[in-house]
This record gives C-alpha cells, sequence and structure tokens, in this order.
C-alpha cells in the first residue's frame, strides 16, 4: 500500500518508520532532514490543500496519515476525501473539538461526558465574577490552538486572573485567547487514551503517560511532552471498561449525530482520580508526540491494518498490545521559551546501536556535515523491553550517547509506573 504521512516532526518520523516496518511504501510530506535519511520526502505546503492533492494523486497514494492538527482543523482531511483519497484524521467540523476548547466543553456538557465545571469567559468585564465563581484557582485555557502553550494550571488567584487578562487582551495567543475557559482543577494521574476510530468503531491502543512539564519532579513550565511510556498501570482493565463506555463510545455516538463523524485517532487526555474515575481534560484530534514514538515502537501487531481499515470505514474494534516502552526527549537550550538552533549534534549512532532502541528526529536539520538542532523538542529516543526498567535503562543509555550544547532532558521518564511496582 502507498501511504502518505503529512508533516514533519518526531510523531511523523515515528508514524512513517511504523508503515514502512508494517509494509507499507511511504513518503512523507514535507518531512525533514532526518526523516530523509530513512524515508522518501517530498516538498509540499500543507496549507495548499489543492497542492496535497496534486501530489497525493501523482503518487498513486492509497491512504494519507494527517500528522499535525493545525492541518485538521483546516480541513485537510475534507479536502483527501472530496479528492476521493482515503484519509487517516478527523474533517474540520470534528477536529473542532481540538480547535476549540469552547466547543469541546460544550460538546462534553451536551452528551453528558464527565469533565471538569468549567465557565467561558468572552470579555474582561465577566472576569471577576467567573474567577469568584471558582472555590480554589482555576485552571485557565485559551479557546484556540496555541501550540500546547496555552493552558495555565495556576497556583494562585492572581496567577489566574493575570493569564486569564493576557489572553483576553490578545497579549497572549492573539485571536486563539480571545474567549478563555476557566475550569476547576481536577486532581490524580494524567492518561493519553488513543482511540483509531472509523467514526463508529474504536480500535484502543496502549494507555501512554506523558511528561509535560519541562523539569524533573513534574516542575517548571508546560512543554509539548518532555517523554512517554506504555503502558500505563494506572489505566487498569476497570478503568479502561469505564473510560470505553463513559467517555470514548459517548463520544464517538456524540460526534456522529452531530453529523461530524470522527475518523482518525481520537486523542483523550484523561484525569484518573483517586477514586479511580476518569474524568476529560481535553480532546486532540491527532496522535500525541511523544506518546505515539513510544506507542508506535512497542505495539506488538501492525497498525498499518487499523489505520487503513478506520479511513474507509471498515474497522473491527479491538485493542493493540504492546511491548513496555519508553521515548525520552532531547530538547534545545532555551525550550519551552524561544529554542537556540545550530548546536552540533554528536553520538547519533552510538545512540542507535544500543539494542532496541530508535531514534526519532523531531527538530534537526543536516548542514552537509553533520545533523544541528532546529527546534524546540530535538530527538525523541525511544527503546522497548520486556519490562518498563529494562526499556527505560535502554532509552537513557542510548540518550547518554547523544550531545550537543544545552540539550536538556528529563531524568525521571517512567517514574509513577516505577514507584507503583
Ligand atoms: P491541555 O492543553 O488541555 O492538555 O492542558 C495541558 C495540561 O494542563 C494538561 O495535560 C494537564 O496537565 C493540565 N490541565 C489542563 N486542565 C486541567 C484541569 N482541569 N485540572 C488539572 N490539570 C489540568
Ligand atoms: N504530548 C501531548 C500532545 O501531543 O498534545
Amino acid at each position: 500500500m502507498r501511504v502518505m504521512v503529512l508533516g514533519n516532526g518526531g510523531r511523523e518520523h515515528a508514524l512513517a518508520w511504523r508503515m514502512a516496518h508494517d509494509g507499507a511504501q511511504v513518503v512523507v510530506a514535507p518531512g525533514s532532514d532526518g526523516i530523509g535519511r530513512e524515508h522518501e520526502c517530498a516538498a509540499v505546503d500543507l496549507r495548499d490543500h489543492a497542492a496535497v492533492v496534486t501530489l497525493a494523486r501523482a503518487r498513486g497514494i492509497e491512504l494519507c496519515v494527517i500528522g499535525p492538527e493545525q492541518p485538521l482543523v483546516d480541513g485537510l482531511a475534507d479536502a483527501l476525501r472530496a479528492a476521493a483519497i482515503p484519509c487517516f484524521g478527523p474533517g474540520a467540523a470534528a477536529a473542532r473539538l481540538e480547535g476549540s476548547k469552547v466547543d469541546a466543553k460544550q460538546f462534553m456538557a451536551r452528551h453528558g461526558i464527565p469533565t471538569a465545571r468549567c465557565v467561558v469567559v468572552r470579555e474582561l468585564g465577566e472576569l471577576s465574577a467567573a474567577l469568584a465563581s471558582f472555590e480554589l484557582p482555576p485552571v485557565v485555557k485559551a479557546d484556540g490552538l496555541a501550540a500546547g502553550k496555552g493552558v495555565v494550571v495556576a497556583q494562585s488567584f492572581d496567577e489566574a486572573e493575570q493569564a486569564a487578562r493576557a489572553c483576553l487582551s490578545g497579549a497572549a495567543f492573539g485571536a486563539a485567547g480571545a474567549q478563555i475557559v476557566l475550569e476547576q482543577r481536577l486532581v490524580g494521574e494524567e492518561v493519553s487514551l488513543f482511540a483509531v476510530t472509523d467514526g463508529h468503531e474504536a480500535v484502543v491502543l496502549a494507555p501512554a503517560q506523558d511528561h509535560k512539564r519541562i523539569g524533573d519532579g513534574d516542575t517548571g513550565p508546560n512543554t509539548g511532552g518532555m517523554g512517554a511510556y506504555v503502558p500505563a498501570p494506572v489505566f487498569d482493565a476497570d478503568v479502561r471498561a469505564t473510560a470505553l463506555s463513559r467517555i470514548v463510545e459517548p463520544t464517538l455516538a456524540g460526534l456522529r449525530q452531530e453529523g461530524r463523524a470522527f475518523v482518525g485517532v481520537l486523542f483523550v487526555g484523561l484525569m484518573i482520580d483517586a477514586q479511580s474515575q476518569p474524568w476529560v481534560i481535553e480532546y486532540n484530534c491527532r496522535f500525541g508526540d511523544p506518546e505515539v514514538q513510544a506507542l508506535v515502537w512497542g505495539a506488538s501487531e501492525p497498525l498499518l491494518p487499523h489505520l487503513a481499515a478506520a479511513a474507509t470505514g471498515a474497522l473491527r474494534p479491538g485493542v493493540v498490545a504492546t511491548r513496555p516502552a519508553a521515548t525520552v526527549v532531547l530538547a534545545a537550550a532555551g525550550y519551552p521559551g524561544t529554542p537556540r538552533a545550530g548546536d552540533a549534534i554528536e553520538g547519533l549512532q552510538a545512540a542507535a546501536a544500543v539494542p532496541e532502541t530508535k531514534l526519532f528526529h523531531a527538530g534537526t536539520r543536516h548542514d552537509g556535515h553533520g545533523f544541528r538542532t532546529a527546534g524546540g523538542r530535538v530527538l525523541g529516543v525511544c527503546a522497548r523491553g520486556d519490562t518498563l526498567p529494562q526499556a527505560l535503562a535502554r532509552a537513557y543509555e542510548a540518550a547518554g550517547c547523544v550531545h550537543f550544547d544545552g540539550m536538556q532532558l528529563r531524568r525521571d521518564v517512567g517514574a509513577r509506573a516505577l514507584a507503583r511496582s
């Protein structure tokens, strides 16, 4: 099967690797220097939907897999399907669940899906009354896409108010912050749940846990994700059953009812509370990164047939088993603020030689001599094993082989799982 993976980051490198591993002929568009070492890349601007359709036709593509959220929210999947090209990724109407947090919260309220209480604020004048309706400082969320930076988990009412003002004034995120959601803070353990779906049936991937803060022990600012592992032990069979019946199934049914059936991967960010009840923190309309890197590397069966079946409406429900796997992200100096580019990366070959290990390129470029940093998250170092400790030891051994100036990494990936065992 000829598959085109759309995007240029670590997620797309991981997806391309898996599709090829599962037997596909893969082209990545636009891809990157690092991805281009292993897969054919084709230049294209994902904002130009007609150009993507033309490229897919020219290559005889039988399945498009769209990686990032922005093209999905912009309707790229609709354009491909209108051209009769099978596409793994939701149309714009379904992708709004990620594109607008207000839409997501209102959707959950309409369909009785468990989530934190919230108040939508559209004008500064409404802010004080809205804040006063919370007993504890609320979480402040910009409505629109903000590259993973639109959420402030405030420690005080003052901090919440400042974050809310920065959004509403347009200073923080421009139009994406023109309205905000104030949300009750949930307490518990987070899990990233991925349901591959054709809009009706779902194939559930192994539960993953992400490490969102830059610093060890979950300190410092939020990032796109500094590491991940699968499977997350907090998500046991009981939690899974509840999450499916109370969250995944009603979400898919609600979207069908509203005439915006979801085709692709529904990524539900869950908080599992002390009573083992799952609550929705957020919906995303694509694979999480770095979670997907650990997922594709660990999966003990092919993923391509599920993605292809989802795109053509022929999915059979099921679960995908995984070996324990982990990703340690190597980030550039300055991340999650403005990252420094151009630092020379050394040790890639030594890292790749560690058994059961794989490096995915997220933000690198090749200058003709070697790879250099070219983004916030630079590399994802993945490893799998018979046990999570073994997978983690391999990932850290490989990460230890890589060097670039200012390199940042978390040393405690998987700590929550290790503490349970
Ligand atoms: P989001 O972009 O909605 O995933 O939010 C980013 C991160 O903020 C989440 O992964 C959580 O760690 C945190 N967060 C968001 N909403 C809440 C909430 N209601 N309670 C606690 N933490 C939250
Ligand atoms: N790692 C979380 C995300 O991709 O949104």
